[in-house]
């Protein structure tokens, strides 16, 4: 028998020097080989390869198919997903990250996003310049990325953390709504059509109809059952449930293929992909948004007989090459936005008020409900913000409240039915100390919430740290989800980030070993600790947002990894940044995106003791063995330009780009735009009127260059 070190070696020939019958021989063996090792890693629980092995061995199979397109086999690995349950899918990397939207609310959000353009593009700031848009309706399903390669398609994956999805291939392809080759012509030779897969109101119902007849679980909206039913690790199943496809956007594409939104819809149109109608393109001025409005207004009244559920528009600039130009800021496109219905309400019961501990010490009262459906969604507690909130509305246990839900936002409390109120209901007395650890709360003078200010010594809030942690995009250990870690807590397993990675070298120490608890098993225990062990390699920004400091979600931690680069750097500066005379203070404040109050958390985050020892532990080498993890350092977008890596300051106006869009265009080119003039800048950018920062950058000595020299000096 073959052993699983000659299976990933076998092949040495470049794809590019194959010939047509060697091509065949070694798309029949990988299929062979690929089966083998999914069967170990899957059936067998017992990987011979690492997962990086296979995923070379996978993209050598791609790549030999690519170029041979007709030696694709029935059986090809490409074809399938992993033999049997369980284990889930694979990932698949997005080549293009798949981001989510901005909201709006009402009217004058909208006016805000166009307002934003006008701002950002100079050409648009006369009020009066007329801007096209599509608006579309906003469906409520789940976002799909399909890839073609010469107009075949050869994968599709969910939008997973953006960055990362999972593997739906095999499903997909048993989705009538989605071409398996392209129709038409003008296709790019590789093209990832975007967009959302859901199922349609009727099909939902028939479909609860089918499931509750056979005793299966129902579901609780169309959305919910799109999501299930895609996520079947049999496709044969999700060939059986109404699922379709309306395509809205575009990831990697080899060639531009349209100059509109517009005209990509046709497009998209043309190569066999339904779209979402009635879509409509208007045209706004800054005086005139007639036409958007009574879009939204004809989309919401026709919402009820659309036939499938819907919770907006989305609202798009038309003309491509200025999508292009406003980018993106942190995860969302700046040049479209989802204007949103408003929330549906319902009217319920309060059980009774609690309160919750959050990661930062954060206390939040919730209140439990009698349980109600809300447009489809089942609800059984509502947040009640803070103690103003709960004085201003004077919520009380007992009562009869509207709620409501907008979007994936947790629901509200909007107003107490006060004709409801039961005789003798007493207001509602916030509590003083911790529910948790009965240390006394503190509410600082002048701000709205209340704290639990024992920190990781709160079992609530270490809890909620190590939750965050491990969470989705920071640590992303899976199968370590809030149950686990609360059960792993409890034991008294895991009380640090550090444990986490320890928990396997200690399984059997001081209870008995994971696989006898209830729920596990061999093969379960297994996959978690390898789930831990494949991500003891971390990159900088994705640690910085692990740690939890308060404010600093995503955005924050990636500019802090762009600025430091290094964990070591970082730390370094932040200790000496403690005294807020020092330059290490200067230059925290500084970073563009970077506010005093937010610099203060993450000052406080290292005055914690607590949290520079975790720190050390887990990344210092232990006594005869490396560290625990290797945090990686930032990687620059690849520093294609002469200003990657660099620090740049804008001063003054400038003339051809508005002072966002120079900004925005800076850093994608990998610099970083500071605020104001230290040692460490090293071009300003000087435009008319420009100030006292000129004058600085004069007596520093810095390197000053006019709007047309840095145009220059990025290529332009
Ligand atoms: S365009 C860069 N168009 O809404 C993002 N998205 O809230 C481009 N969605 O992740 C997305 N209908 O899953 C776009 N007509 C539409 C949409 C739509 C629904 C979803 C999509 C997106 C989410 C953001």
């Amino acid at each position: 028998m073959q052993t699983a070190k000659n299976r990933t070696t076998l092949f040495e020939i470049p794809v590019e020097a194959l010939d047509s019958s060697q091509a065949e021989a070694e798309l029949a063996a990988l299929a062979e080989t690929l089966r083998w090792h999914d069967g170990q890693y899957h059936g067998q629980d017992r990987p011979e390869i690492s997962d990086a092995e296979y995923d070379a061995l996978a993209r050598r199979n791609h790549a030999i198919e690519k170029r041979f397109p007709e030696l694709v086999r029935d059986d090809s690995p490409s074809r399938r997903v992993g033999v049997s349950p369980a284990q889930g899918f694979r990932k698949l990397r997005h080549s293009v990250p798949m981001l989510s939207l901005g909201n709006a609310f009402s009217q004058q959000d909208i006016r805000d996003f166009a307002e934003g353009l006008r701002n950002f593009m100079r050409e648009l700031n006369d009020p009066a310049m007329p801007i096209d848009l599509v608006a579309e309706p906003k469906i409520d399903g789940l976002s799909l990325s399909i890839r073609y390669e010469n107009g075949q398609l050869v994968a599709a994956a969910t939008r997973g953390n953006g960055t990362e999805g999972e593997d739906v291939t095999a499903n997909v392809r048993t989705m009538a709504d989605v071409p398996k080759k392209l129709a038409g012509q003008g296709w790019p030779v590789i093209v990832e059509v975007r967009g959302e897969v859901y199922m349609s109101d009727g099909d939902f119902l028939a479909l609860n109809d089918r499931q509750s007849e056979a005793g299966e679980n129902t579901f609780a909206n169309p959305r919910n059952a799109a999501a299930g039913s895609l996520r079947q690790l049999d496709p044969a199943i999700t060939e059986k449930r109404p699922l379709r496809f309306f395509a809205y956007a575009w990831g990697e594409v080899s060639a531009a293929f349209a100059d509109t939104q517009s005209e990509a819809r046709q497009k998209l149109q043309s190569w066999g992909f339904s779209l979402n109608e009635p879509a409509r393109k208007v045209c706004i001025t800054n005086d005139d948004f007639s036409g958007l409005f009574a879009y939204y207004e004809d989309i919401q009244n026709k919402r009820a007989s659309l036939g499938f559920s819907i919770d907006g528009i989305v609202v798009k600039v038309d003309r491509l090459d200025w999508q292009a130009r406003l980018g993106f800021v942190s995860r969302s496109p700046r040049w479209a936005i989802a204007w949103k219905f408003p929330p549906e309400q319902a009217m319920t019961a309060v059980r009774n008020i609690t309160v919750q501990v959050g990661r930062t010490g954060k206390i939040t009262p919730v209140a439990n409900l009698a349980p109600v459906n809300v447009g489809g969604v089942l609800v059984s507690r509502a947040t009640l913000h803070n103690q103003d909130e709960i004085q201003r509305k004077d919520i009380r246990e007992g009562d009869t409240v509207i709620i409501q839900r907008a979007g994936d936002v947790i629901p509200q409390v909007v107003s107490v039915v006060i004709d409801k109120r039961p005789a003798g209901s007493q207001t509602y007395p916030f509590p003083d100390a911790c529910p948790e650890c009965g240390e006394p709360l503190v509410r600082n003078a002048g701000e709205a919430d209340t704290f639990c200010v024992n920190g990781l010594n709160c079992p609530a809030q270490a809890m909620e740290r190590l939750n965050h942690f491990v969470s989705r995009d920071a640590f992303d250990i899976e199968g370590l989800g809030v149950k686990n870690i609360e059960s792993f807590f409890a034991k008294g397993l895991v009380r640090s980030p550090v444990d986490i990675f320890t928990l396997e070298s200690r399984d059997g120490e001081d209870c008995p070993p994971l696989r006898e608890w209830e729920g596990w098993g061999e093969v379960s225990a297994r996959k978690l600790f390898d789930a831990i062990e494949r991500q003891r390699v971390i990159p900088l920004e994705r640690f910085i947002f692990a740690l939890g400091i308060p404010q600093v979600g995503q955005s924050t931690a990636r500019l802090l990894a762009r600025h430091y680069l290094s964990l070591g750097h970082w730390r370094e500066c932040m200790e000496q940044a403690e005294n807020s005379a020092s330059e290490a203070y200067e230059e925290l404040v500084s970073i563009n995106g970077m506010g005093q109050n937010m610099a203060e958390d993450i000052l406080n985050f290292f005055r914690e003791t607590q949290n520079p020892d975790v720190l050390d532990k887990l990344t210092l080498p232990r006594r005869g063995q490396g560290p625990i993890l290797e945090v990686t350092d930032f990687e620059p977008p690849a520093a294609i330009s002469a200003i990657a890596g660099k620090t740049v300051v804008f001063t003054g106006t400038l003339e051809t780009l508005s002072r966002n869009e120079a900004k925005a265009r800076a850093e994608s080119l990998g610099a970083n735009v500071a605020g104001s003039v230290s040692k460490k800048t090293d071009y300003v950018v000087v435009g008319a009127d420009a100030g006292s920062k000129e004058k600085k950058a004069c007596e520093l000595g810095l390197n000053i260059l006019s709007e047309q020299e840095w145009l220059e000096l990025i290529g332009e």
